[in-house]
């Protein structure tokens, strides 16, 4: 039997999880190296720069799956047979248009809202228009995250063309879900070069164990409330610069300060000499490379050699992408950058910052950065939710009241 280390005025909550007085008094800000479960989804060697998923190492899935695969392994616990396969993309496929009423909402909002904003709307009035809404059985769950899935990529090139003023596309029952995005943005197919690099994206954004907006979607559902609650708290919880939010910020920070290869340190001392953060830099878990980091690197490499040797790439085209008489490669500056940061502060890349370079270079308007990450990252919240729901435990932390007691009571006239 588990010795009882309650005192006396503790009260049942703490009984339950056996803490002791002394447990209880530390305050874990920000649950910094805590864990708050077991998983069988996603494994993070902080130490050594290394990303897993079911056990799998992210760099041979970048080699040799695609984000449909990955996100059949991550959803069901195992790679797919030929059939299985099958059968999963057809889902996929099928599930790729959204109701009428849901282009309504997205022709509805202003113009300038955030994408992210978008996305996150758009993805709770979806529920109500799920057939499964109020089943809350595992299968009901799993069809409800493929959904999920399959519509977040029309969502977004639907919400760009309103924005841009141009006629939607209908998706492709064609394409891969990597080249159906580019379709749909552009009504052209793309080249092999871009939907590899596409999807190489989407599988590095695909997990990435309890990240802040995983953790939000496992709270969520861990009330027993519904799957499309949990992942329109994932999306809000991504949205902030600290998490997903920090691609467009990296983003932001090149095109409108940095601008040229030798105003990168000048404008990185400045940054540190004020103590602010670097964007793009900096993991909870890492302290070496980030993994992801390192494949987006590689990838924008080979197109940085392509463009020197005058080969043409295919981008999606946007207007904001004409700047590149007043802008150096993004990438260049990325490197130099990368560099001194890790010289003088020991800090590394993390996936934001190489993500950044190399959508743009893809031509993905910036202002979609943050809502194509959870396109890609919908495939893990949907693996934790179930997870989550397979054993569930409500999680419920506790916060330490550190405030006066047995105040009195002043009406307002007498305040
Ligand atoms: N730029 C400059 N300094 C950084 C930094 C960055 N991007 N990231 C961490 N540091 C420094 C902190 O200032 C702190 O220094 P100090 O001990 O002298 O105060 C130290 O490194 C530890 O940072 P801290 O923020 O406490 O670590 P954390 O584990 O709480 O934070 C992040 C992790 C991701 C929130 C943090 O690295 C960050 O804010 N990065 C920028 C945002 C970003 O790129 N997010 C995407 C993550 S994939």
């Amino acid at each position: 039997m588990k010795e009882d280390k309650r005192r006396i005025n503790e009260d049942y909550e703490d009984a339950e999880s056996g803490l002791c007085e002394l447990d209880r008094a530390k305050i874990y800000k920000g649950l910094v190296g805590l864990y708050v479960d077991e998983s069988l989804i996603t494994y993070i060697d902080g130490m050594n720069g290394k990303l897993y998923y079911r056990g799998y190492p992210l760099s041979e899935l970048c080699e040799n799956s695609t984000f449909e695969e990955v996100a059949y392994l991550l959803i069901h616990g195992k790679l797919p047979s030929n059939s299985e396969f099958s059968e999963f993309k057809d889902l996929l496929i099928k599930e790729r248009n959204i109701p009428d009423n849901i282009v309504s909402i997205l022709k509805s909002f202003p113009r300038n809202t955030t994408r992210i904003e978008l996305l996150r709307t758009a993805i709770s009035a979806l529920s109500l228009y799920d057939p499964d809404d109020y089943d809350y059985t595992e299968p009901a769950n799993i069809r409800k995250g493929l959904r999920i899935v399959a519509k977040m990529p029309t969502l977004l090139a639907f919400a760009h063309r309103i924005q841009t003023n141009l006629p939607l596309v209908e998706p492709s029952e064609n394409l891969s879900h990597s080249a159906n995005y580019y379709y749909m943005m552009t009504s052209n197919i793309p080249s092999k070069d871009f939907e590899e690099a596409f999807d190489d994206i989407l599988i590095c954004h695909a997990d990435h164990s309890i990240n802040s907006s995983t953790f939000s979607c496992r709270v969520t559902v861990s009330t027993l409330s519904d799957i499309y609650s949990g992942i329109t708290s994932a999306i809000g919880t991504l949205r902030g610069p600290l998490h997903g939010g920090a691609n467009e910020a990296v983003m932001k920070y090149m095109i409108n300060e940095i601008k040229k290869k030798e105003l990168v340190i000048p404008w990185a001392e400045k940054k540190l000499e004020r103590k602010e953060k670097i964007m793009g830099f900096g993991h909870r878990v890492y302290k070496t490379w980030d993994p992801r980091a390192k494949i987006l690197r590689g990838i924008s490499m080979d197109f940085l050699k392509k463009s020197q040797n005058g080969e043409l790439i295919d981008k999606i085209p946007t207007k904001e992408h004409d700047i590149h008489d007043k802008v150096d490669y993004i990438i260049e500056m990325t490197e130099i950058l990368s560099d001194y940061i890790i010289k003088t502060k020991n800090i590394y890349p993390n996936v934001d910052l190489y993500s950044a370079g190399l959508l743009h270079t893809l031509g993905i308007p910036t202002a979609s950065f943050t809502p194509l990450f959870a396109a890609s990252r919908s495939s893990g919240w949907v693996a934790h939710a179930i997870e989550q729901l397979n054993d569930n435990k409500l999680i419920r932390p506790r916060l330490r009241y550190i405030g006066n007691l047995d105040k009195k009571y002043v009406k307002i006239g007498e305040r």
